[in-house]
């Protein structure tokens, strides 16, 4: 029998690739402890974004210097982006890191340009020089005026909990975006092993939160910690998960199982900047 948890876990996912103008954009954080598929329920959330609304536009954020994993989406499915200058390149873990060119890749000089050039009905992976001008980039978002979606694999690398000058008040900006994704027509997933590695500021305005196993309990939630410490984990059917949104909660399970693909050891490297000619 269909429990009630799991036709509500059923009807919250629905809310992610749904386009009720009533309901507007959500911010939703993932959270979960080490390898419990964190960065494949955002795999997941994109692969159904590009097939149930390929028009729109999907953006993907990597870390650098570490095996890129976007790949598991398969190359037909992603584009990558970079800034024109020649300080982001790629680099083959596998053969003591030799450079390689990635085909295609578009390079942009301006962050609308990023907007303009991206292909919809893929997931366009950026890459900055500092991952803190993804903050820029979905500030520049919130204008365009039709439906956008991004997914930050580990958030806590753009909007850290402990920052200072400069840096906490571009945070503080950013977080009154985030406040306004609903009203923008965007969509922002993130994920992050425990939310208070994120600005508290940012994390206040999450109004999805995806519980995988091993995740830690947040204050105003529903799911207890007790019933979070009960999910199950199974690498062959997928990962149970708690999705609260809004006072409600319900119960899903993840079926889509991302793993490496053999062969694909490649990174985004920076270089740094004396070492670029111009
Ligand atoms: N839906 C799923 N359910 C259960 N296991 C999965 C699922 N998808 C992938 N896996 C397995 O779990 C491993 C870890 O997945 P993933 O990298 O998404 O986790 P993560 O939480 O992002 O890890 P990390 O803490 O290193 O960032 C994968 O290599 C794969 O073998
Ligand atoms: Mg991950």
């Amino acid at each position: 029998m269909v429990s009630k948890a799991e036709i509500l876990g059923e009807q919250l996912i629905g809310r992610i690739t749904g386009r009720n103008p009533d309901y507007g954009g959500i911010l939703a954080q993932v959270t979960g402890a080490q390898g419990t598929a964190k960065t494949s329920v955002l795999l997941s959330f994109t692969k159904n974004t590009i097939k149930t609304n390929p028009n729109e536009k999907c953006f993907w954020r990597e870390q650098t210097n570490a095996p890129i994993q976007i790949f598991k989406l398969g190359l037909d499915n992603i584009t990558f982006m970079i800034p024109k200058g020649g300080r982001v390149i790629f680099r083959d873990r596998s053969s003591q890191l030799e450079h390689i060119k990635i085909d295609p890749v578009i390079e942009f000089t301006s962050l609308r340009d990023i907007y303009d050039l991206a292909e919809p009905g893929k997931a366009n992976v950026v890459f900055f020089e500092s991952p803190f001008t993804w903050m820029d980039f979905i500030e520049e978002l919130r204008e365009v005026g039709e439906w956008v979606n991004i997914f930050i694999d580990e958030m806590a690398d753009i909007a850290p909990a402990v920052s200072s000058g400069k840096l906490h008040k571009k945070i503080r900006d950013f977080s009154g975006t985030m406040g306004a994704v609903r009203r923008c027509m965007m969509n922002v997933f993130y994920n992050t092993q425990t939310a208070q590695d994120i600005d508290w500021r940012v994390r206040k305005k999450v109004m999805m939160r995806v519980f995988l196993p091993g995740a830690i309990q947040e204050k105003n939630c529903r799911v207890t910690q007790k019933a979070i410490d009960n999910l199950l984990r199974d690498p062959v059917n997928g990962n149970e998960a708690y999705i609260d949104m809004g006072g409600e909660f319900g119960i899903t399970k993840f079926a889509d199982i991302f793993k490496p693909v053999p062969g694909y050891h490649i990174e985004a490297h920076i270089v740094p900047k004396e070492m670029v000619s111009t």
